[in-house]
C-alpha cells in the first residue's frame, strides 16, 4: 500500500470511533491496527539486531535470520557516534527487507547498578555518552526511513520485580541522571518513545502524566507516539489520559469498553482520542514501507566485525600482548569454542552466522590447543577438569581463558558481581601453576576479577555480536590495535557500590543514592576502582600536549586538545573532557563528562580535536526553583584518556550567570558523601516517607496484583499451583522464569500467557482471591465470554441503581 502524501485530516475525519479505538490498542503482538487506507506497521526488537518473530512468546531462536551487532553496552565502549549511526542505519535496511517499520531501540536506560540484568542493552552509567550514542542510533535508523522507539521511560534501573518496581527519585537525580539521556536521544526525534514497566515515584510509567505529557511533550516537545512497553499499560483510561498513544500488544479487549465508556460519559474528550490517533497515523505516513530489498548479510557481517573491534576494552597487558607469531597458544574454556556474544530476552537475535575463537584462529591459519578447563555440571567434575587444563597448559606459552556470566538476560538480576566460580577458580589454578594468563572477557558488564593483579592481560570484548571472536582473536594476535574504554566502572568489589545495601532488595526501589552514580559517587569518596570510566589501553602511546579554551559567549566555549601518538603504530584516542564545578554552593559530583570525541592518530604524528561547551555543561537541575540553573563562578575543565587520568587542565570562570544560593540547603550528607545517604536523609531530600512494599491483603486484590500476593489467600493458592503447574508443562519455564512469572501483575499474566488467560477469567482470579467465590466461578464458567458486553452490563446495572 503506497502512503506517502495521504491527508490525514481526512482519513481522521472518515474513521468510526471503533476504528480509532482498535488503533490505540494495537493488534497482536507487534502491529498498530491499520484499515483500508492506512497500513499496519510493524514493530520488531531490538536493540543490536532485528528480532523479528512471529508469536509474542517466542524466542530469539525462532526469529528470522538477522545481524547481530554488538550489544549497547559494548557499542558504547567505542564511545564512537558514527559507528552507532552506522549500525542504526544497517539495522533499518534489515528491517525493511524484514517488512518491519519500527525497530524497538534504543534503551538509554542509566547502569545504576553492575547487577542490573538488563545492563547489557544499556549503554552506560553516564547520561550523556548514553544520550549521544543513543542520539546517533536513532538518527541512523531514521535515515533509512524506519522508525526508531526510545525506550524505556524512564528509572528502568532494574529487574527484580521489574513489572511492578517502584522508583523512588529526587528531582535533581531524575532530571541530571535517569532523564538527561532521553532528554539527549529525543533531539533526534524517535518516531517512538516506549515508557517502561515500573513506577516512578509512585506512579505507573504508562500512567504518569508528568512524565508522558508535562516533560516528554511540553518541555521537551516531542511530537511522537509514545507507546506502553508490552504489557505495561494496567488501566487504560489512566494511561491515555496521561499521554499513553499506543498500548501494547493488543489489549484483547480488556480495557477497549473502558475507553469507550469515558467517552460516551464525557469524562474523556475525543479530542485527547483524535490527538493519539492522528499521530498514529502520522506515524504510519512517516515509517511505512512495504518489505524491499535483501539483506545485505555480507556488509552487515564486515560492520559486525569493525564494530566488535572499536568496542573492545583492553584492561590490562604486561606485554604479553600482541601475542607474537612465536609463541604457542592454549584456548581455554568452553566458550572459546561456543562463544557468548548476546544476552538473553527480547533483544535476542539470531545470527546467520557466528564464529568462535577457535574459528578465527583456524581462519588466520595459527594453531592453537584446546582445553575445556570448567564448566561442568558437578564441582567434583569441575576440579578434574580445572587440574588437566592446568596440566595440558604446561608448554603453551599463552594462555587465553575465556570468561562469560552466559546467564545475562532481561527479567533478571544477577546474584552478585563475580563469574561462576569454576570459572574463577580455573583463573587461580592457572596463575599459581605460573602459566601466562590472559583473560578474554565476554561479559555485558562490570565483574569482580580477584585475579586481576596477577593475571598477565585482560581483554573484554563484551557481548560484541556475531563477529566478537574474530574482532578478540585480532586484537589478542596485533592484527587490531585495541580502542574501546570503558563506559562503566568496574568497581573492586560489588559491596564498594554505594547502593549494594539495599538494591534489588524490595519492590519499592529507593534511590537514596540521589545523583551519586558511578563514577560520580567513587570519585567523590576517592575510592580506588579496579578500572575506572572511561579507561582502556592500546598498542600505541599517545601522549595529550596541549589544551586552549577559547570563549564564543557566555557560556559557550570551544575546548581544542592536542595529542601526540608517540608510538609507531596509528591508533584511536577517545578523547574525553569533564567539567568541575569548584564553587561549592551546591553539591555536585567531583567531575562530570561533558564532551568527547573519538580520533585517529597516525604514528609519530600529532592531531588537535574541537570539543564544544555550552550552558548545559556547567548546568545542575535546580529542583527548588524546578530548573536548570549556573552559578557563576569557577569550573576546572579536564580532560584525559579517563575519569581517572586527566593530565590537561584548566580552570574559566563564569561571570554573568544567575549566581542565585538555593534558600534550603539539602541534607548535610549530600555535601560530603560519605558511604550511602540514611533513609532518613533520603526522605528529607524528597520531602516525603518512602512506603516500602507492603503486599495487598484479601478484599484489596485488583488486576494489578500479581500471583505471588495472591497466593496469600486460599482461593489464590490454588490458582497459582494451576498456573505453576500450566507453566511447568514440558519444562515451558525454569524456576528462574517462573519466579518472574509469579512477580507479574496479573493482567499482564493474560497478555503473556496466550488465550488460556481471557479477560474474563483475569478478573475472576481477583474476584477468588478476594473471597467473592460466587461471583469467581462464574467468571470462571464463562470465562470465555465478551468482557466489552459483560461490563457494559455492569455499567447499565450501576447507571440504573445510581438513577433509583
Ligand atoms: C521489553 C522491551 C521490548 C518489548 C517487546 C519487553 O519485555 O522490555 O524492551 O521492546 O518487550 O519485545
Amino acid at each position: 500500500m503506497d502512503i506517502k502524501g495521504i491527508n490525514i485530516q481526512k482519513i481522521l475525519d472518515e474513521m468510526s470511533l471503533d476504528e480509532k479505538l482498535a488503533m490505540l490498542v494495537g493488534k497482536g503482538g507487534w502491529n498498530i491496527c491499520g484499515n483500508e487506507e492506512i497500513p499496519s506497521v510493524k514493530m520488531s526488537d531490538g536493540p543490536h539486531g532485528i528480532r523479528m518473530v512471529s508469536d509474542l512468546t517466542d524466542g530469539g531462536q525462532f526469529a528470522a535470520p538477522a545481524t547481530c551487532f554488538p550489544t549497547a553496552s559494548a557499542l558504547a565502549c567505542s564511545w564512537d557516534k558514527q559507528l552507532a549511526f552506522e549500525i542504526g542505519a544497517a539495522l533499518a535496511d534489515e528491517a525493511t527487507a524484514l517488512g518491519v517499520n519500527v525497530v524497538l531501540a534504543p534503551g538509554v536506560n542509566i547502569k545504576r547498578s553492575p547487577l542490573c540484568g538488563r545492563n547489557f542493552e544499556y549503554y552506560s552509567e553516564d547520561p550523556l555518552l548514553s544520550g549521544e550514542m543513543g542520539g546517533a542510533f536513532i538518527r541512523g535508523v531514521q535515515s533509512q526511513d524506519v522508525g526508531a522507539c526510545l525506550k524505556h521511560f524512564a528509572c528502568n534501573s532494574q529487574e527484580s520485580y521489574r513489572m511492578i518496581s517502584d522508583s523512588i527519585v529526587d528531582e535533581r537525580a531524575l532530571r541530571e541522571i535517569y532523564l538527561k539521556p532521553f532528554e539527549i536521544a529525543i533531539k533526534a526525534n524517535p518516531a517512538m518513545v516506549m515508557c517502561a514497566y515500573n513506577k516512578v515515584n509512585s506512579t505507573y510509567c504508562s500512567e504518569n502524566s508528568y512524565l508522558l505529557t508535562d516533560i516528554l511533550r511540553d518541555e521537551w516537545g516531542y511530537k511522537g507516539v509514545t507507546v506502553s512497553d508490552w504489557s505495561a499499560t494496567h488501566n487504560l483510561v489512566k494511561a491515555v489520559r496521561a499521554g499513553l498513544d499506543l498500548t501494547m500488544p493488543s489489549d484483547r479487549d480488556l480495557f477497549a469498553y473502558d475507553l469507550e465508556r469515558e467517552i460516551a460519559d464525557g469524562s474523556l474528550s475525543m479530542e485527547t482520542i483524535n490527538k493519539s490517533v492522528r499521530r498514529l497515523i502520522e506515524l504510519t505516513d512517516n515509517v511505512y514501507l512495504e518489505p524491499s530489498g535483501s539483506i545485505d548479510y555480507e556488509a552487515h557481517d564486515n560492520l559486525a566485525y569493525k564494530a566488535a573491534v572499536s568496542s573492545a576494552v583492553l584492561l590490562k597487558n604486561d606485554g604479553i600482548l600482541p601475542i607474537t607469531p612465536d609463541k604457542s597458544i592454549a584456548l581455554i574454556g568452553k566458550y572459546a569454542t561456543n562463544p557468548v556474544y548476546q544476552g538473553g530476552g527480547s533483544s535476542q537475535v539470531n545470527p546467520p552466522r557466528v564464529a568462535s575463537a577457535l574459528d578465527a584462529f583456524t581462519e588466520i591459519e595459527r594453531g592453537v590447543e584446546v582445553i575445556s578447563g570448567y564448566g561442568a555440571e558437578s564441582e567434583i567434575l569441575n576440579d578434574e577438569l580445572r587440574s588437566a587444563a592446568v596440566v595440558a597448559s604446561a608448554s603453551a606459552d599463552v594462555c587465553l581463558v575465556f570468561l562469560a556470566c552466559a546467564d545475562e538476560a532481561e527479567g533478571y538480576d544477577r546474584n552478585g558481581l563475580r563469574l561462576p566460580s569454576d570459572q574463577d577458580k580455573l583463573m587461580e589454578a592457572l596463575i599459581s601453576a605460573g602459566r601466562k594468563v590472559v583473560a578474554v572477557l565476554n561479559t555485558g558488564g562490570a565483574i569482580e576479577m580477584p585475579w586481576a593483579l596477577r593475571v598477565n592481560a585482560i581483554l573484554q570484548v563484551g557481548l560484541a555480536g556475531q563477529q566478537s571472536a574474530l574482532a578478540a582473536v585480532d586484537i589478542l594476535t596485533g592484527r587490531a590495535n585495541p580502542q574501546g574504554r570503558l563506559s562503566e566502572t568496574y568497581p573492586q568489589r560489588y559491596r564498594d557500590c554505594i547502593l549494594s545495601s539495599y538494591y534489588g532488595k524490595d519492590p519499592v526501589a529507593d534511590y537514596r543514592e540521589s545523583i551519586f552514580v558511578g563514577y560520580r559517587y567513587f570519585d567523590k569518596v576517592g575510592m580506588q576502582v579496579l578500572f575506572p570510566f572511561g579507561y582502556g589501553l592500546s598498542y600505541s602511546d599517545i601522549r595529550y600536549t596541549k589544551m586552549t579554551v577559547k570563549r564564543l559567549g557566555e557560556y559557550d566555549f570551544t575546548v581544542s586538545v592536542s595529542l601526540k601518538n608517540v608510538s609507531p603504530r596509528g591508533a584511536f584516542e577517545v578523547v574525553q573532557l569533564y567539567v568541575s564545578d569548584i564553587n561549592g554552593f551546591v553539591p555536585r559530583p567531583l567531575r562530570e563528562l561533558k564532551g568527547f570525541c573519538k580520533v585517529y592518530v597516525d604514528a609519530d604524528s600529532t592531531v588537535t580535536v574541537d570539543i564544544p561547551l555550552s550552558y548545559e555543561s556547567f548546568s545542575f537541575y535546580d529542583a527548588e526553583r524546578e530548573k536548570w540553573s549556573v552559578f557563576a563562578g569557577t569550573y576546572e575543565i579536564s580532560v584525559g584518556s579517563s575519569s581517572r587520568d586527566l593530565p590537561l587542565r584548566q580552570s574559566i570562570v563564569l561571570e554573568e550567570g544567575n549566581a542565585i544560593l538555593p534558600n534550603s540547603r539539602p541534607p548535610e550528607r549530600y555535601y560530603k558523601v560519605e558511604g550511602s545517604f540514611t533513609l532518613e536523609e533520603f526522605e528529607s531530600l524528597i520531602g516525603r516517607k518512602v512506603n516500602f512494599y507492603k503486599p495487598p491483603v484479601k478484599g484489596e486484590f485488583t488486576t494489578y496484583s500479581t500471583s505471588k500476593e495472591i497466593s496469600s489467600t486460599f482461593a489464590g493458592k490454588q490458582i497459582v499451583k494451576m498456573l505453576k503447574k500450566r507453566a511447568t508443562v514440558d519444562g515451558k519455564l525454569d524456576s528462574r522464569q517462573l519466579e518472574q512469572m509469579l512477580n507479574m501483575p496479573l493482567d499482564a499474566l493474560m497478555f503473556f500467557g496466550g488465550d488460556a488467560f481471557t479477560p474474563v477469567m483475569l478478573r475472576a482470579i481477583v474476584d477468588l482471591a478476594n473471597g467473592k467465590t460466587i461471583k469467581g466461578i462464574s467468571g470462571l464458567l464463562n470465562r470465555k465470554s465478551d468482557i466489552k458486553k459483560i461490563k457494559r452490563k455492569e455499567y447499565d446495572k450501576q447507571l440504573k441503581a445510581r438513577k433509583n
